[in-house]
């Protein structure tokens, strides 16, 4: 049975309560389930309501609705998952990225400050980190300064968080996560889109090594991540890098994709400009190692050709 404000009404899990904004997200969702395994009780809040997952409708742009919804569900802590998730997903409307991310964030440690919720887990991004003119490895204390508006909004989430964290005492861990990459993943990305033109057998043109580099993170691995965070229980505001352990090319990965020899054909070229996560090194995760014992499981590769498989294999229809 489900309560009104998404609450399973089932046995009562020993764990801590934990509230999930972006609940029926690709990442949202995969934390909500490991969180329910891990005996937790588990509410999710999303734009939409979702009785299957158990997922309330709320908008984060929706200040008094926020308030009253973490009131009234007073979690232990909250991990915020919802948002416009990419640059790609706003580039015509900075001002939807900046209500949902920046305002949509405020609502909510305002929400948890009036409810006096003690802990957060901020699903942020390694966007927050200035363009880089080397490709030498990003601590957490590399320069800041984003390279688009998804990028600004997240290192402005992060602001509001960090004020909290030192003015009202909420305790807030920011996980800087790179490329998020498996089932599920609804976004357009490097992976799906190459993945439909193979399906379409449609050619392919990519850069190799002088241009975008990519880190991917297979979602499982955030999910570890996320889970280690809730248990780790830090004061203050720590941001921590999170990332799958490679630095690949464009090229590597489509090759990874399409198989040997490829379903379709490959053109390499080279400078492109830099996007996505080729703006900057490769993630250094010692402060995700020290802090959370978090260490990449995921085999990139062999997560890549599993989910190629059934496409390269030539028995998913065109
Ligand atoms: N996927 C990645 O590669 C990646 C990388 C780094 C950081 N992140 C961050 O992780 C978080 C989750 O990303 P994801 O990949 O699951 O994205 P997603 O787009 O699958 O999920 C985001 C969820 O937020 C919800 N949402 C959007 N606007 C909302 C609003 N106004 N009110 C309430 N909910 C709203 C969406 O409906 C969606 O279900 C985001 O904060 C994203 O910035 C993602």
């Amino acid at each position: 049975m489900i309560g009104m404000l998404g609450i399973s009404m089932g046995a009562a899990p020993a764990g801590p309560h934990v509230h999930i904004t972006g609940a029926n997200g690709f990442i949202g969702r995969a934390v909500a389930n490991r969180l329910r395994a891990e005996g937790c009780e588990v509410s999710g809040s999303d734009l939409r309501a979702s009785g299957d997952e158990d997922v309330a409708a709320l908008d984060l742009r929706e200040r008094a609705a926020v308030i009253r919804h973490i009131a009234a569900l007073a979690p232990d802590i909250v991990i915020h998952a919802g948002a416009i998730s990419g640059a790609m997903l706003a580039a015509d409307d900075p001002a939807l990225m900046f209500d949902v991310n920046v305002t949509g964030t405020l609502n909510l440690a305002e929400a948890m400050r009036l409810a006096g919720v003690p802990r957060l887990v901020f699903l942020s991004s390694n966007a927050v980190y200035a363009p880089a003119p080397t490709r030498a490895p990003v601590p957490e204390s590399a320069p800041l300064g984003a390279a688009d508006a998804y990028g600004a909004s997240k290192l402005a989430a992060e602001a509001v968080l960090r004020s909290y964290a030192e003015s009202q005492g909420i305790a807030t861990i920011a996980l800087r996560v790179s490329s998020v990459f498996g089932p599920g993943r609804v976004t357009p990305y490097l992976v799906s889109q190459t993945l439909e033109a193979i399906r379409a057998g449609e050619p392919l043109t990519v850069t190799d090594e002088r241009s975008n580099m990519r880190q991917f993170v297979h979602v499982d691995d955030v999910v570890e991540a996320v889970w280690r965070a809730v248990e780790a229980d830090l004061p203050g505001f720590t941001p921590i890098n999170i990332t799958g352990g490679t630095y690949l090319s464009e090229e590597a990965i489509v090759r990874l994709l399409a198989g040997e020899p490829p379903r379709v054909p490959i053109t390499v070229i080279g400078e492109r400009g830099r996007e996505d996560d080729g703006h900057v090194g490769p993630l250094d995760i010692a402060r995700a190692r020290e802090l959370l014992g978090y260490e990449p499981a995921v085999d990139i590769a062999a997560a890549l050709g599993e989910m190629a498989g059934p496409i390269v294999a030539g028995s998913s229809p065109a």
